[in-house]
């Protein structure tokens, strides 16, 4: 090697030192979880953790409702914020960068201080052992995956239909019949809380004189209810969210917030047991 090639090579070294230590530009930084990672993760550990913790708030197809959270079909590379039909917080809308599976992963695993100021409040981080599969899964449901679905019997997943829903969702049933659902409503004007309990022949009664109101579940698996007598206008509000979101019972005097129209929020929560003189408790037949 002759004194040229030497600090030709030299050089060559001492450029690729700086690029190796030189921090990505964002723009071209290093992604965490990769199309490869993505499209080979576990596509049913994926759907039971999106079902458990998202679908409360969050349906996935095409032209489906938004419910407290917005519907996400082709979320990743979408504007953050941006469906137009969707009260988002200012955080979210002003958020400025388009979902990829990494950003959705960071926050997921620390909702809060990703995005200080959002109004997702889910009851804990999604665990890591979850989050890449569920992202995994997301993509694929809402058109965001260049990989095909896996070739897994999804019926065969679901309790068949037909059966009654205290069998075919025995949890979701037990805890919702046999414990206290309660509200925490707050607008411009007011802010009052209530217990609504849920019983087994589709009537609601509450503790608020007055309130009550009815429920069922509807073919696609969705609890929809109506509670009417409110001291709001209208006097009512009715809500829809899928069974599956409630399939692991937790207790917490708040575990969901439904954005209302003109500002209104709803809070929501589950506490342990009924009054004992409330006729509607005795025990399931
Ligand atoms: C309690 C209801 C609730 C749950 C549970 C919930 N979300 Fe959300 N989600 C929201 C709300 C509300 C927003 C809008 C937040 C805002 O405007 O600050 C949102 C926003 C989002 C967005 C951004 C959408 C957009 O258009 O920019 C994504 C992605 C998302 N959620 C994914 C998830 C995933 C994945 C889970 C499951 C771990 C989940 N969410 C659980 C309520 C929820």
């Amino acid at each position: 090697m002759d004194r040229r090639e030497l600090k030709r090579s030299a050089a060559v070294l001492v450029l690729a030192a700086i690029a190796w230590c030189l921090p990505a530009a964002p723009a071209d930084a290093q992604e965490r979880l990769t199309r490869q990672a993505l499209a080979g993760a576990d596509y049913v550990r994926g759907r039971l953790a999106f079902q458990q913790r998202c679908s409360a708030c969050h349906t996935l197809a095409e032209d489906a409702l938004h419910l407290a959270g917005p519907n996400l079909w082709e979320v990743i590379g979408r504007t953050a914020g941006s469906r137009e039909e969707f009260s988002y917080s200012e955080t979210l809308r002003e958020a400025g960068f388009a979902w990829t599976p990494d950003r959705v992963d960071d926050w997921l695993a620390n909702p809060d201080s990703y995005l200080p100021g959002n109004t997702m409040l889910i009851p804990e981080p999604v665990p890591d052992r979850d989050r890449l599969p569920m992202i995994s899964f997301m993509m694929m449901e809402t058109g965001g995956a260049d990989w095909p679905r896996p070739e897994i019997d999804i019926a065969a997943l679901e309790t068949p239909r037909g059966a009654s829903p205290a069998e075919r969702f025995p949890s979701f049933w037990n805890h919702l019949m046999h414990n206290t659902t309660h509200y925490r409503w707050v607008d411009d004007e007011q802010e009052f809380e209530f217990d609504a309990y849920y019983n087994k022949d589709g009537s609601v009664s509450s503790s608020m004189e007055g309130v009550d109101g009815f429920w069922h579940i509807d073919d696609r698996d969705f609890f929809c209810y109506a509670l009417q007598g409110l001291p709001i206008r209208p006097n009512y509000f009715v809500q829809c969210f899928p069974v599956a979101a409630m399939a692991i019972p937790r207790f917490s005097e708040q575990l969901w917030q439904s954005p209302m129209y003109g500002g209104a929020v709803l809070y929501g929560g589950i506490l342990p047991g009924r009054p004992t003189d409330d006729v509607e408790t005795a025990a399931p037949e």
